[in-house]
């Protein structure tokens, strides 16, 4: 125990960490012995590494510099459901073809910590207050089950869309719990594999790791771009491989519509042979909080929101719309023989990015202090930090109406990204599909009401409409439940048929 005790003094005093151990003597053994083993499994030489070249590269990327050496997606990689309409069936043709072929994979970046929506559970589990009452989790599940059977139906072959996971140190047995009281949402327990990215300690500005209690360091998830050292580390890869998997579509948890392995953008990725993609929607307000997919310095990356100036986010092309207007809405697509040069070669040369951030922590007194301000910093990659490596990257614009509305903050008034306002997007787009399918909705006194309902007292109201994903993935198959037929809100269609629900539980 002392030599233990010993060796992990001096590892400490070495890279400069000795503070971490200046509540030794209070602690239990208990606590001394756990604080021990969290201590030995850190790299305290590497960790001090991350931190010099993050505030290095912090330094020294100015906003002008980066302003100046951005351009745009060029057409020629950039393929879209509104501009290349006569393209779409084939794209989709090919994406259902590989993935009856279960060469396709999804991969769920489900690490982070929801700090913005304020619950202390991962944000899959979050209910946004359907009539279903479905969570984040099931929603994609069901998505994943019905693309399955469509391909399946399509292709007359069985198959599996396997479902890869990323929990942190902070989400994962909550995760897995969750997923296993559900009974994977129907599932196949193998083809949902859970793994789990890293963490790495807060810093202050003087490279000193953050205590946020005697016996506690502050720890957090090293960013969705640590998928790419997990990948390697967990054996991802290799179980990718043996499964047979060719493609694998990654994406974020928050996207009330994300449309899991959507075979139109698996399909488009793989026609154009790229290696490596991003679906980006329109971006037509400078000030959105989105990241634009552009190439700087020649290389494809995307710019997040706070490095650019005003000035560039407000630039117009000639035809009047935004010059950076590729909205980064993280969904990704890569072939897996480019995952594996990354996890192979490139992910050592990938920088943390540095989020300056007010985090508690003790003092040298033991109190435990709130700062007002940002004392330190939190060390984290991207998942799209990738994209300079690509051979061949391409880009696949969507609507953003139909793909993308994310749950990022907690309702409030005039809230942006809710779960008031995912739940709407949600019915407002299951709306458009019952109208699409030549079926109508009538009010309290039955009359019609008018494809593009007025707005009731001034409020903005979607018609309440959900449709199971068991039923349809993107639309289809709802003929023969709604044409000609007159629904009164709220109406739910699922595996049952379509049902009027008596009680508005919205
Ligand atoms: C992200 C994108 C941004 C895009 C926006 C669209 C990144 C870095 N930024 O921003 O370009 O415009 O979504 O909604 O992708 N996560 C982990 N591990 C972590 C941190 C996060 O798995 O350590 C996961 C989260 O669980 C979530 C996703 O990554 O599913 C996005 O994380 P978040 O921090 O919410 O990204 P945004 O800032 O919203």
């Amino acid at each position: 125990m002392e030599s233990t005790r010993s060796r992990l003094a001096h590892r400490l005093a070495e890279a400069g960490q000795s503070h971490l151990v200046q509540f030794w003597d209070e602690l239990t053994p208990e606590q001394q012995a756990e604080m021990t083993s969290d201590l030995e499994a850190m790299d305290f030489q590497e960790i001090n590494k991350f931190f010099r070249s993050a505030m290095e590269v912090s330094h020294s990327s100015k906003q002008e510099k980066m302003d100046a050496r951005m351009e745009p997606v060029p057409r020629e990689v950039l393929g879209s459901v509104t501009r290349d309409r006569d393209c779409l069936k084939d794209w989709e043709e090919k994406g259902l073809r590989c993935i009856s072929q279960s060469s396709v994979a999804v991969l769920l970046l489900a690490g982070g910590q929801g700090t913005r929506l304020g619950v202390s559970y991962p944000k899959g589990m979050y209910d946004v207050g359907l009539p279903s009452h479905k969570t984040l989790f099931q929603i994609q599940a069901e998505r994943i089950l019905r693309l399955q059977q469509l391909a399946e139906q399509r292709h007359g072959a069985k198959c599996c869309i396997p479902w890869y996971i990323m929990t942190s140190g902070r989400t994962m047995e909550s995760t897995k719990t969750f997923f296993s009281r559900h009974s994977y949402f129907g599932l196949c327990k193998d083809n949902v594999i859970f793994f789990q990215q890293g963490m790495l300690p807060a810093m202050d500005y003087n490279g000193k790791i953050i205590l946020e209690s005697k016996n506690k360091l502050a720890m957090a998830p090293d960013g969705n771009g640590g998928l790419y050292r997990a990948l390697g580390t967990q054996g991802i890869v290799e179980d990718m491989d043996r499964r047979g998997v060719k493609f694998i579509h990654v994406y974020c948890v928050d996207n009330i519509l994300v449309k899991v392995a959507d075979p139109a953008f698996v399909g488009f990725c793989v026609q154009k042979g790229g290696d490596c993609g991003a679906k980006v929607v329109e971006k037509t307000n400078p000030t959105e909080a989105v990241g634009v997919v552009c190439k700087v310095d020649g290389h494809y990356q995307v710019v997040e929101y706070s490095e650019i100036t005003l000035a560039t986010a407000e630039k117009r092309s000639a035809d009047g719309r935004l010059m950076f207007n590729a909205g980064n809405v993280a969904n990704h697509f890569f072939t897996l023989a480019f995952l594996r040069d990354i996890v192979q070669t490139f992910e050592p040369q990938l920088q943390h990015h540095v989020a300056q951030k007010k985090i508690l922590y003790v003092d040298t007194q033991g109190r435990l202090i709130k700062p007002d301000k940002p004392n330190g910093i939190k060390m984290e990659k991207f998942v799209f930090d990738i994209f300079q490596f690509a051979k061949a990257f391409v880009v696949y614009e969507v609507l953003r109406e139909d793909e993308f509305s994310a749950l990022k903050n907690a309702d409030s008034q005039d809230g942006k990204d809710t779960p008031t306002t995912v739940k709407h997007a949600l019915m407002s787009l299951h709306h458009r599909w019952v109208l699409n399918a030549a079926g109508h909705f009538i009010d309290e006194n039955g009359t019609r009401v008018p494809a593009i309902p007025s707005l009731k007292d001034g409020t903005d109201l979607p018609i309440k409409c959900e449709i199971s994903p068991l039923v349809s993935y993107g639309g289809e198959g709802l003929e023969e439940l709604v044409s000609g037929r007159e629904f009164r809100p709220t109406l739910v269609i699922d595996e049952s048929g379509a049902h009027e629900l008596v009680k508005n539980g919205l």
